[in-house]
């Protein structure tokens, strides 16, 4: 049986290349891996001890209602514990909300460029994406956005990862302001993804905590994959209103967060020392790109993430395969339409090091 037509014509989500792959395949013995934005820091002792412990409990059901992680996030975000909802990955998060809000023939919007979980998600129920084009600076285009709100009533889901993921870029709290103005009086709902929050620098950056408690659709996305560093332990966080709540979690698969990642994750929210070492790391690792790339005179976009993405000014493919025999695993942008571009996570800084060294030995020798 063949599967749904939009089911074929998606590709697939391509992860960073996994380090021992590259190993085995080039015959090499150290790799360095800048290729999937996580948090350049192993987890703390606190977080291992966390997980230890709940390792003894493993033979049991986790507690589908997360109840101390709820109580923690909660603390941690001052937000009431009945506006939380949790999922294996921010990204399950994004699939039940598609799944709960639109049906097919329904629309989704976002912006070409924009991290591509949400165009999966909605494809996967046929639900249609409608994309605004990026501005020239790699920015969001939120003036288009809101006139294709008043204009398209299938539109029933905003997803806006605010700073986005591949491009870096961010919209500022004014561009927020004005698109909110048409947004904020539908009978839609405006999910912020604010994966990266934690590493914006900018002054003019719109916190969508503000803006939550302003307008009623607004939901926010968090998660402990980046600055807490538990990428491998899949845990998102919804920030919703009780309604919407309480909606999804009668979709939500009772037993979505395992116990270790619970542990794990309340571990590294009461670990502030940590979370402040892998902000400093990040900032410091990308004021040394900027330098660096500067130097050698690549284009990049300004980052308020924990990666940047330059242009290689040649087929990024290329060049990916050519960092990848010296150990060095970046990632090409080709199917967000940026087929020159590679993104750069920062690392810790001899990982930084080997990369801008391999760069100039590839693309500037
Ligand atoms: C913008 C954005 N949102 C969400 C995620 C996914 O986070 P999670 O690991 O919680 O699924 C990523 C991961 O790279 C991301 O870049």
């Amino acid at each position: 049986m063949r599967a749904h037509p939009e089911i074929e014509g998606l590709t697939p989500y391509q992860p960073g290349k996994p380090i021992s792959e590259t190993k085995r395949e080039l015959g090499l013995s150290h790799v360095y891996k800048l290729a999937s934005n996580e948090s350049p820091l192993p987890p703390s002792q606190k977080v291992k001890n966390a997980i230890l412990k709940a390792m003894e409990e493993i033979h049991r059901y986790p507690d589908g209602a997360c109840f101390e992680l709820r109580q923690a996030v909660a603390a941690y975000y001052k937000v009431p514990a009945d506006w939380l909802i949790f999922g294996n990955g921010s990204d399950e998060i994004v699939d039940i909300l598609v799944q709960v809000y639109c049906k097919p023939g329904d629309s989704i919007l976002t912006s070409k460029g924009a991290f591509s979980a949400y165009f999966i998600s909605a494809t996967s129920v046929r639900v249609k994406t409608n994309f605004t084009e990026l501005l020239p600076d790699l920015r969001f285009d939120l003036k288009a956005m809101a006139r294709m709100l008043e204009t398209d009533p299938s539109i029933k889901m905003v997803f806006l990862p605010n700073p986005n993921n591949p491009t870096g870029t961010y919209f500022s709290a004014q561009e927020f302001e004005e698109f909110m103005k048409v947004a904020g009086a539908k009978d839609i709902f405006v999910v912020l993804d604010e994966a990266y929050v934690e590493f914006v620098r900018a002054k003019d950056y719109p916190n969508g905590m503000d803006y939550q408690k302003r307008f009623k659709n607004i939901l926010l996305l968090r998660t402990m994959s980046k600055v807490f560093g538990l990428a491998a332990m899949r845990v998102g966080i919804l920030i919703a209103p009780p309604e919407v709540c309480d909606m999804v979690n009668r979709v939500r698969k009772p037993f979505n967060i395992n116990s270790l990642a619970q542990a794990a994750a309340v571990a590294a929210l009461d670990d502030r020392e940590h979370l402040e070492q892998v902000k400093k790391l990040t900032w410091d690792g990308l004021d040394y790109y900027y330098g660096e790339l500067d130097k050698m005179k690549f284009k990049y976009w300004p980052s308020q993430a924990n990666f940047v993405l330059f242009d290689t000014g040649r087929d990024a493919g290329e060049v990916f395969n050519l960092l990848l025999k010296e150990g060095v695993i970046l990632r090409p942008v080709k199917p967000y339409g940026m087929p020159s571009y590679l993104r750069m996570s920062v690392g810790l800084p001899d990982e930084n090091a080997a990369a801008i060294s391999a760069i100039r030995k590839v693309l500037r020798s």
